[in-house]
C-alpha cells in the first residue's frame, strides 16, 4: 500500500471517535483522518488534538461538511440513527465511499434509497455490522461452512444486554425512545439478525415476535423513589440502578474501574469521580430508571424461518449480569455451543468426544465488540486501498438484516402475528 486511505468523520461521538478513529493511531500507514463534523465543539477539539485534523477541516455539522468539495476518500457516518441516510445520499453524490453506522435507518424506504444509490454510484458502502469481523463469529461461520455439524437444523441465539448497559443506553440514554432513534430489535439486534442470516446462508422467509417493556416503568418504582438519584432518594441503598453506584462504584461500568472509557466518557469528557457526581445532578443519566420517558422493550423474542428450512430463535434481554452473546446450533451430524464473552465453543460431533475450541489460545484481539471494531476497520481500509466495493459484507445483506428486524417489530406490535417477509417488503 503506497498512501493511507483518507477519512472524514461525520458524528465525532462515541462510535466516530472511540471505535473507529483509534485505528489511525495503530495504523497511520493505512488510515488518515483529514476532516470531521460535529455540532459539539468539544468533540471537534478532540478530533484536532488526538488526530491532528486541521481547524479549517472541522465543521459544525455533517451538512456543512457535505457542502464542501470532496475532502477524503471515505466518509464515516456515525451520527444518530435517523440522520444516516440523508447524509449518506449526499455523500455518495459527492463521490465518497461510505462506512455507515448501523442501523442504516428505521425506515424501510430509506434503507432502499441507500441501496439504490450505492448501486447507482458504484461506491463502497459498508454498514458497521462489526460482529461479522470478530474472531468468534468468523470461526463459527467457518465450522458451519466446513460441515462440522452437517446440515444446520436450528439456531438459538441470545443477546444478554446487561442490566447496567440496558439502563445506560435504553432507559436513560440515547436509544430509550423508538420514535426518536429505532425500535430495540433494530437498534441493538440488527447485528444479530445479520449474523443469523449469515450463518443460515439463505434468506429469512417468515418471522414472529413477542416482547414488552415490562420492568422499567413508573409502577415498578420502589416506594419513596425520587425522580433523580442524587436528590436524596430513599431507595439508593437497595437500588441496583442508583446512578452513583453504577457510574462510580460498579465493577461493570464505574469510573473507578474503567476511567476514561465507555460508558463514563459518554457522560463527561475525561471523567473523574467528582465530574461524574456533578454531572449526575442534572444529566439524563442521573434520572431514576423507573421515572424516565423510555418506551423501548426490555425483552423480546423472535422466531425465524429461513428458505433452507433452518429454524431459529433469538432472545434479547436486559436482565443479565454480563453483556454477551451466546449461541447454540444443531445440525444433522452434531451441535455447537458458543459463548462470545468466553470466546469459546464446544463442538460435539455425534458419537465422538466433545471438543473445546478456545479462541483465546490463538489470539488476544478481542477489544471493541470482541475485536469487531478493529477487524472492520482493517477489512474496510484494505477494500478501499485495493479499489474494491464489496468487503466481508454487502449493503444488500445489511438491508436484509434490517428488513428482518423491522418485520419482527411489526409482528411484535401486532401481538405476535406471523410476518411473511416477501409480503412485508411489498
Ligand atoms: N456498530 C455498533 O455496534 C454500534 C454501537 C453503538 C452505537 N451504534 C450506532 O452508531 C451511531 C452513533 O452512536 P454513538 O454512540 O456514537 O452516539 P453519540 O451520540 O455518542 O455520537 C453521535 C454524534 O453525532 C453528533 N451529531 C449530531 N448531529 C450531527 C450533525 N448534524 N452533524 C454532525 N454531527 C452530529 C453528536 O453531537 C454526537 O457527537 C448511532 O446510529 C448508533 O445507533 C453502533
Amino acid at each position: 500500500m503506497t498512501k493511507p486511505v483518507t477519512f472524514a468523520i461525520c458524528g465525532c461521538g462515541n462510535r466516530g471517535l472511540q471505535a473507529y478513529a483509534p485505528y489511525q493511531t495503530k495504523h497511520p500507514e493505512i488510515m488518515q483522518i483529514v476532516a470531521g463534523a460535529d455540532n459539539r465543539p468539544e468533540r471537534l477539539a478532540m478530533l484536532r488534538e488526538s488526530y491532528g485534523v486541521a481547524e479549517d477541516k472541522c465543521f459544525a455539522s455533517a451538512e456543512e461538511l457535505l457542502e464542501q468539495p470532496k475532502l477524503a476518500d471515505v466518509l464515516i457516518i456515525a451520527t444518530q440513527d435517523r440522520q444516516h441516510v440523508p447524509q449518506a445520499l449526499k455523500a455518495l453524490e459527492k463521490g465518497y465511499h461510505l462506512l455507515v453506522e448501523k442501523p442504516i435507518s428505521p425506515s424501510l424506504d430509506e434503507c432502499r434509497q441507500l441501496l439504490e444509490k450505492a448501486h447507482e454510484t458504484k461506491r463502497a458502502v459498508v454498514v458497521c455490522h462489526v460482529l461479522r469481523y470478530t474472531k468468534f463469529y468468523a470461526a463459527l461461520e467457518s465450522m458451519l461452512r466446513r460441515g462440522d455439524i452437517g446440515k444446520i437444523q436450528t439456531i438459538d441465539a441470545v443477546e444478554h444486554v446487561g442490566y447496567w448497559h440496558y439502563a445506560h443506553s435504553f432507559v436513560r440514554g440515547n436509544w430509550r425512545r423508538s420514535e426518536e432513534t429505532s425500535p430495540m430489535i433494530l437498534a441493538k439486534s440488527c447485528h444479530d439478525m445479520d449474523i443469523l442470516r449469515w450463518l443460515a446462508g439463505e434468506k429469512c422467509v417468515r418471522v414472529q415476535s413477542f416482547g414488552a417493556l415490562d420492568h422499567f416503568r413508573a409502577e415498578n418504582a420502589p416506594e419513596g423513589a425520587a425522580l433523580r438519584c442524587m436528590d436524596g432518594c430513599a431507595c439508593r441503598d437497595k437500588c441496583l440502578y442508583d446512578a452513583e453506584k453504577l457510574y462510580i462504584e460498579s465493577p461493570r461500568c464505574g469510573v473507578r474501574r474503567f476511567g476514561d472509557n465507555w460508558p463514563c466518557n459518554v457522560l463527561v469528557r475525561e471523567p473523574t469521580e467528582e465530574k461524574i457526581r456533578e454531572v449526575l445532578r442534572t444529566s439524563p443519566y442521573g434520572r431514576c430508571v423507573y421515572h424516565c420517558d423510555n418506551n423501548v422493550v426490555d425483552h423480546q423474542t423472535v422466531s425465524l424461518e429461513f428458505e433452507n428450512n433452518i429454524h431459529a430463535t433469538f432472545t434479547m434481554t436486559a436482565f443479565t449480569e454480563l453483556c454477551r452473546r451466546t449461541i447454540r446450533i444443531t445440525g444433522t451430524l452434531g451441535e455447537i455451543e458458543g459463548d462470545m464473552a468466553e470466546n469459546k465453543f464446544i463442538l460435539r460431533r455425534f458419537g465422538q468426544p466433545e471438543e473445546v475450541i478456545d479462541l483465546k489460545a490463538v489470539t488476544s484481539e478481542f477489544s471493541g465488540h470482541g475485536g469487531g471494531d478493529g477487524g472492520l476497520m482493517e477489512n474496510f481500509c484494505q477494500l478501499i486501498a485495493n479499489g474494491g466495493t464489496e468487503g466481508l459484507t454487502s449493503v444488500d445483506a445489511s438491508v436484509e438484516s434490517h428488513v428482518m428486524a423491522l418485520a419482527a417489530e411489526a409482528s411484535r406490535v401486532n401481538g405476535g402475528k406471523t410476518v411473511v417477509l416477501d409480503e412485508f417488503q411489498g
